[in-house]
């Protein structure tokens, strides 16, 4: 009502320069040269519709149209900014596809398909689809084939670099190569209402993989994948994530920190009111033998476990002899991220190993100022009729941990130091 307003006051002055910059422009992909038939290549229409996107002047927003029963296939490509206005609107209402043959990427940054890069106001929503149809990419991947030409870098779907003040909404990710969304170098970005979804197999499918950022906020999302469903990377903070729900797939995650020994600023992330569904693990800290520098302020709160392989994990061993050389080497041992001021509160349901809670800290560098605040954690009911052995208690386990707990724990964590 405000805009129409404006409109019929700047309309009575007939200021035609003025009245113009109220409306939002729309540029529909078809009207580039896009088919949208699922074989024919739109990657150059795409890229026409955002060059005319990004350069629009004189309006309040310009809207990049992907019109919906459509499906298009896009190639790799960047859409690059900065853009002339300050909010630009990418509607993705069809279904965007992936190519399904890996030697697209030949010769390419195989790293990602799609990317925005330096947009700022950008918002990218719609109820449509974005499918990686990563399949050859996961039956070649490294993690599966031990041929000499396997995959070490398969695409992530969609990357965000450099976007500061933006959000992506609404959307259906399925199936991609690697990582659905990456979230780098971006400040306040807002990522909500999505669904994504590969299979439990797929190798590195991580749901949402966030790094080098601040201010990022996800909620109200639905993520079941191969691996992580979120992963907080190196140099972050003030990462919230709450009204989740993960699984199946390996939890939510910070880390792993520190590749290959390198120094670790991570701070004031805060995870709450999620779901795990038979994830193989539930909230994780995991860090880089040999790394050096902080992850603090954490705080783990209101998580519901159902079935879950290890709900509550700090690992500080995480080593690949194919970054790190020798893992074991005292150089190594002698030093450690320091992780502290790490809260986990109320979190109920059931681990489907008999070890809930396992806090595995550096030799060199204690974990300090843990709290556990009400915990209640079981065995997932069945577990006896597999195993000989069954307690429905479960256990913890710790090495080098300090802290202390509030409230009723179970299980009771004895290994826990005082501060
Ligand atoms: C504890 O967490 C559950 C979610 O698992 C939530 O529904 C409940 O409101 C929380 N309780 C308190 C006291 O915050
Ligand atoms: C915990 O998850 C289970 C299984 O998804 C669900 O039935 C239950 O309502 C959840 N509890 C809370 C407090 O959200
Ligand atoms: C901690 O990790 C090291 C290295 O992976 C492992 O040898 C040790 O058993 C772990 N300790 C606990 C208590 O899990």
């Amino acid at each position: 009502m405000g805009i129409l307003a404006l409109i019929l006051v700047t309309l009575s002055c007939s200021n035609v320069i003025v009245l113009s910059r109220s409306f939002v422009k729309e540029i529909n992909v078809l009207n580039y040269g896009a088919v949208g038939d699922g074989y024919t290549d739109d990657s150059q229409a795409f890229l026409k519709a955002w060059d005319v996107t990004c350069n629009l002047e004189f309006a309040e927003s310009a809207n990049m149209i992907i019109p919906g029963e459509r499906r298009f296939l896009v190639n790799p490509i960047t859409f690059n900014g900065p853009c002339k206005l300050s909010r630009i609107n990418v509607q993705i209402l069809g279904t965007i596809l992936s190519p399904q043959d890996t030697e697209t990427w030949d010769g390419i940054d195989s790293s990602q398909w799609l990317a925005f890069r330096r947009v700022t106001g950008l918002i990218v929503d719609g109820y449509g689809t974005i499918d990686g149809r990563g399949t050859n990419w996961w039956s070649n991947s490294c993690r599966n084939s031990h041929s000499k030409d396997c995959t070490k870098m398969a695409p992530t779907a969609i990357k965000f670099i450099f976007c500061s003040n933006s959000y992506i909404k609404d959307l259906h990710f399925i199936d991609s190569a690697n990582t659905h969304i990456g979230i780098r170098q971006s400040e306040w970005f807002h990522i909500t209402n999505l669904k994504i979804s590969a299979p439990e197999t797929s190798p590195n499918t991580d749901g949402i993989h966030i790094d080098r950022s601040k201010h990022v906020f996800i909620d109200r999302s639905s993520i079941r994948s191969g691996d992580d469903c979120i992963s907080i990377g190196d140099h972050t903070s003030d990462i919230r994530i709450t009204n989740i729900n993960c699984g199946p797939g390996h939890g939510i995650s910070v880390g792993s920190l520190g590749k290959g020994g390198s120094y670790v600023q991570v701070e004031n992330i805060r995870v709450s009111h999620v779901n795990f569904y038979q994830t193989t693990n539930g909230v994780r800290i995991k860090t880089w033998k040999g790394a050096t520098g902080y992850a603090r302020d954490i705080t783990f709160e209101h998580l519901n476990f159902t079935a879950v392989q290890n709900p509550i994990v700090i690992d500080q061993y995480y080593c690949n002899k194919l970054y790190l050389g020798n893992c074991n080497s005292a150089e190594r041992s002698a030093t450690g991220v320091h992780i502290s001021d790490v809260t986990y509160k109320n979190a109920t349901g059931t681990s489907s190993t008999s070890v809930a809670i396992r806090l595995n800290c550096s030799q060199s560098t204690a974990c300090t100022g843990i709290l556990l605040d009400t915990i209640q954690l079981s065995l997932t009911s069945g577990r006896h009729t597999t195993h000989k052995h069954w307690h429905e208690r479960v256990t913890s386990s710790c090495t080098n941990a300090r802290g202390k707990t509030k409230g009723l724990i179970q299980p009771n964590i004895p290994c826990l130091l005082q501060n």
